[in-house]
This record gives C-alpha cells, sequence and structure tokens, in this order.
C-alpha cells in the first residue's frame, strides 16, 4: 500500500481514502493518481465495500490541485496522454460503486475536479473550492470545462474558469458544486452517515441509479428513459428486490446483499 493514498475499511461496508501529502496540500501528482488508480481496482471487487469516502490528511486541504512542481518541465504530448490514458477522473464516474468526496478544505484545480468526478460533495464549512488554472495560464484537464457547467450552468462555470477564483463552501453549496455542509467537527461523522446510509442500500439498486444518472448526460430524454426502463426492469430479477419488497411489507429493516 502507498503511503501517500491511506486506505481504511470501516464498519457499515464504507472505504475511506486520504490523500496524504499534507504537506504539500495533498497536492494531486502521478504517484497519487496511480495509487488512486491501484485502490479503487481493489476496492472494485471487494463485497463488503460499497461506498468510497475521499478526502485529505489534515486540516487544511482536501486537494489543492495537481502538483505545480509537476508542470514545470512536463511536455505538452506528456500532459496530453496523461489525461488521456487512464484518466483517473473518468474511471470514478465508471466506478460500479458510489463514491463521496468529504471536502475538508481547499479543493482546488485537480482537486474539484477529482470532487466533480465523484457522486456527491460535502465539504467542511471552511472548505474554499475553484479552479485556479487560468492563473497558471492554462485551463482545467482533468473535465473541469466540462463537468462543473453540468453542475452549476454555464455561467458560473464561466466565472469561476475565467476568475479563477475561489468560493465559499456556502457558495458553492449555493450554486450546486456540494450538496451538504458540515462544521468542520462535525464533518467526518456526518460524511460517514451519509455513505453508511447509502451502503445499506442495495449495491445494485445504487449502481443502476448511478449509471441511470450518468446517462442522461450523454443521451437524448428519449433514450436515457429506455436505459432506466432497461435497468428498472432488470433489478426485478434480483434477491435484493425481493428482499426490499418483503421487508416493507412486513414492516422490518431490509438486509441487501447485493445479489
Ligand atoms: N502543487 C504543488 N505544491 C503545492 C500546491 C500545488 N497545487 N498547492 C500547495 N502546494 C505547496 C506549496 O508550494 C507549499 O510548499 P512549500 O512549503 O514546500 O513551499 C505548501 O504546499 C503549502 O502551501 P502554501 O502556499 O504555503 O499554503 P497557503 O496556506 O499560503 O496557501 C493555497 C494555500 C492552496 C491557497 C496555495 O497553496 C495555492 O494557491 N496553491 C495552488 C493552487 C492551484 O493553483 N491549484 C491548481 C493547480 S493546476
Amino acid at each position: 500500500m502507498s503511503d501517500v493514498l491511506l486506505v481504511e475499511k470501516l464498519d457499515g461496508h464504507v472505504a475511506l481514502l486520504t490523500f496524504n501529502r499534507p504537506e504539500k496540500m495533498n497536492a494531486l501528482n502521478q504517484e497519487v493518481r496511480q495509487a488512486l488508480f491501484a485502490a479503487l481496482f481493489d476496492l472494485r471487487d471487494d463485497d463488503d465495500v460499497r461506498v468510497i469516502v475521499l478526502t485529505g490528511a489534515g486540516d487544511k486541504a482536501f486537494i489543492a490541485g495537481a502538483d505545480i512542481a509537476e508542470f514545470k518541465d512536463a511536455r505538452p504530448v506528456d500532459q496530453y496522454r496523461s489525461m488521456q490514458r487512464g484518466n483517473i477522473y473518468s474511471a470514478m464516474e465508471e466506478f460500479p460503486k458510489p463514491i463521496i468526496a468529504m471536502i475538508n478544505g481547499y479543493c482546488l484545480g485537480g482537486g474539484c475536479e477529482l470532487s466533480m468526478a465523484c457522486d456527491i460533495r460535502v465539504a467542511s464549512s471552511r472548505a474554499k473550492l475553484g479552479q485556479p488554472e487560468i492563473n497558471l495560464g492554462i485551463i482545467p484537464g482533468g473535465g473541469g470545462t466540462q463537468r462543473l457547467p453540468r453542475l452549476v450552468g454555464e455561467g458560473q462555470a464561466m466565472r469561476l474558469i475565467m476568475t479563477g477564483e475561489m468560493v465559499s463552501a456556502a457558495e458553492a453549496e449555493h450554486i450546486g458544486l456540494v450538496e451538504k455542509i458540515f462544521e468542520p467537527e462535525n464533518l467526518r461523522d456526518g460524511t460517514l452517515e451519509i455513505a453508511r446510509t447509502i451502503a445499506a442500500r442495495s449495491p445494485i439498486a445504487l449502481q443502476a441509479a448511478k449509471e441511470s444518472i450518468l446517462a442522461a448526460r450523454r443521451m437524448p430524454m428519449d433514450e436515457g428513459l429506455k436505459f432506466e426502463r432497461a435497468w428498472f426492469g432488470l433489478l426485478f430479477s434480483t434477491a435484493d428486490k425481493d428482499e426490499g419488497v418483503d421487508a416493507f411489507l412486513n414492516k422490518r429493516q431490509a438486509d441487501f446483499k447485493g445479489t
């Protein structure tokens, strides 16, 4: 296991992944990206883990962006390829289990892009979010120009990406960049409660929900509705559906197995 990314399996089928370069504000370098890939690869087939939570070590940063030190001598073709081949952001989106970003501080550049590739963003009231690449004379390269407008609308995305300015957690919540805010001291418990609530649902139904919601990005409405209907029908073949319906009818808690 790499020490730039700590992997902990917690109660309630939740895995907590912590970016661990606090002295560099958890800046995202190649080593961290590879460690995240490897961890997701392992967790994908681990039936004991149903929800992933990502956070940053220390109390300052989730991730303060791509490691700018790696930009200094980077060749254009390498930058292009590193974003194309093995794109971690797309891998997270395609990951069959829910991923929650627990944003504990600065969430900038590639960090903000990473949080947008998660399914849900929960932030500390002290967090600051933004896409400051324009200050370096570049633009977001990890999907920021595509995912940000989908979350907050084109105008707000233009404002954030063109000014490069950070927004507070409160403003991020207001524009739809984060879904929930907690005071710093409650962030971990509050986020894990959300994670455990989700992890108690049927894993197959969760995958169906994630794939169907994301399908809306690339499909016109009628195709998306068909896609949803296919998943909806398929779920009627699962033991989890029988369990969920039986639990409701018998006024008991469902125990979903993912089958
Ligand atoms: N890449 C590489 N190193 C980074 C970094 C990044 N994205 N963000 C922070 N660091 C490093 C700093 O260089 C510093 O290292 P040092 O102690 O060896 O000098 C350390 O992390 C602490 O950062 P510092 O700037 O001293 O902290 P601060 O509290 O004054 O400011 C930030 C915090 C996040 C506002 C500031 O670090 C910053 O603007 N970072 C860059 C954000 C950015 O542009 N990200 C997009 C990259 S595409």
